[in-house]
Formats: structure tokens, sequence, C-alpha cells
């Protein structure tokens, strides 16, 4: 199968906040994802999840080793590169759900297609909108704006907003993190069924086990490394 994402011994170290010595977050660490694959990270609390994700999404640089996406060497891309592929290629989840407050759900949606600039045909921009919060249950809520949903609501709209620019990868870091039990399956649910019918690549950082159940494999960051495992 295609290799979308390919990270290569991979290491990550971050100056120690009182001490000379660095910390290393990531040590050595070596992961490929296919094409269309969905995956779960799980693993304790500053175990370096957050950091992994950001290096899969050219956020962050790693200290050593090498990430290639589609097969390009992202150590190779130039600062402009790296936000065109972050802006088409990848879309972003957080905990947090980072909407503007002064903008309705659907011009939220549409914020990560202004940068596509004449490329993207406004027009099919907001039917792709449309049609992604329809099928998320939000159609009676395009013009709301955020503070009048519910959290569970609040991170649908998230992720199509992630979703708008039809990326290759979707990478969420605790997207159910500040949701009630409730929505947070109906969350977890939502973002599996979109992403198998868009063949988007999908890896979910989660504590969640009903989440991680969801997708096809589960692999524990420990000690700066990642090992494949079956939840129990
Ligand atoms: N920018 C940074 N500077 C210094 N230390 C950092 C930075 N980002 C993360 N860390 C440290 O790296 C470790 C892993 O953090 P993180 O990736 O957020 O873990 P997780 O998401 O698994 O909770 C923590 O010890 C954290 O304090
Ligand atoms: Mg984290």
């Amino acid at each position: 199968m295609d290799k979308l994402l390919q990270l290569e011994n991979i290491t990550k170290r971050f100056a120690h906040p009182s001490r000379p010595e660095e910390i290393t977050v990531l040590d050595g660490l070596s992961l490929e994802v296919s094409v269309g694959e969905t995956m779960a990270v799980v693993g304790p609390s500053g175990s370096g999840k957050s950091t992994l994700l950001n290096i899969m999404g050219a956020l962050e640089r790693p200290s050593g080793g090498t990430v290639r996406l589609d097969g390009r060497d992202l150590a190779d891309l130039g600062d402009q590169e790296l936000s065109r592929i972050r802006n088409r290629e990848i879309g972003f989840v957080f905990q947090l759900h980072y909407l503007l407050p002064q903008c309705t759900v659907l011009e939220n949606v549409r914020i990560p297609s202004i940068p596509l600039g004449r490329e993207a045909d406004q027009a099919a921009v907001r039917d792709r909108a449309v049609r992604l919060l329809e099928r998320v249950g939000l159609g009676e809520h395009l013009d709301h704006f955020p503070a009048q949903l519910s959290g569970g609501e609040l991170q649908r709209v998230a992720v199509v907003r992630a979703l708008i620019n039809q990326p290759r990868l979707l990478l969420a870091d605790e997207p159910t993190g500040s949701l009630d039990k409730e929505s947070s399956q109906n969350l977890g649910e939502i973002l599996v069924r979109l992403n198998r019918e868009e063949g988007t690549t999908l890896v979910v950082v989660t504590h969640s086990e009903e989440l991680a159940g969801l997708l096809d494999s589960v692999y524990r960051l420990e000690n700066g490394r990642l090992e494949k495992t079956t939840l129990t």
C-alpha cells in the first residue's frame, strides 16, 4: 500500500526548564502510515503525543530523523512550501475548537479556503461546506455563532473546517478531550465515518478507548518510542 507518512528515526529534544541538559521526548521513533489508514496514538500525559502530532503535521521540526509526506522529505522544504502543505494537505483538530467567535458556523468552516485565493471556486467551497455540515447534523446551524452551540457541536464544526480543503491527512489531538461521554462518542463516530467516506488518512491522539477502538490500529507512545498495541 502507498505510504502517506514515513517517520524514520525521529528524535525531539527540548531545553530543560531548569537544568542544563536537554530532555529527550522522542527517541529514535519510526512509523509508516498508509494512505487511507486510521490510527490512534495513546500514552501517558507528557509522553510526547502532541509533539509527535506536531512533527507529523509540519508544525514543528524534529531534532533528528526524517519525515516524509507522500515521499517528500519535509526537511528539504522551505517555510512557504510547508505552510502550503499545512493548509492544503493536512487538516488539524485540537482539544479546543479555536473557532472565531465573530464568524458564523459556515464562515468558520470556509476560512481555510481563503489562502487558496482564486484557485478555489468559492461557490464550490460553499456547497462542500454546507454538505459536510449537513452530514454531521449541523444543517440547521449554518448561520449560528459559536456561542450558540454546544461543546460537541463546536467540535463537529472544527472537524468540518479541518476537512474543507480535502486534506490527505487529518491529525486530531485529543479531539474529544473536553466533551462529555455522549458527545465524545458521537464525535468519534463522525470523525471515523467522515474520514472513511472522504478517504482521508487519520491519526488521532486520544485517551478514549472507545474512539481508539474505532480505528484500524492503536500505537502506544512510551519512553520516546511507539509500539503497536491492542486494547484490553
Ligand atoms: N516547546 C516546548 N519546549 C519545551 N518543552 C516542551 C515543549 N513542548 C513540549 N515539551 C515537553 O515535552 C514533553 C512532551 O509534551 P507533549 O508532547 O505535550 O506530551 P503529551 O501530548 O503526550 O501530553 C513534556 O515534558 C513537555 O513539557
Ligand atoms: Mg498533548
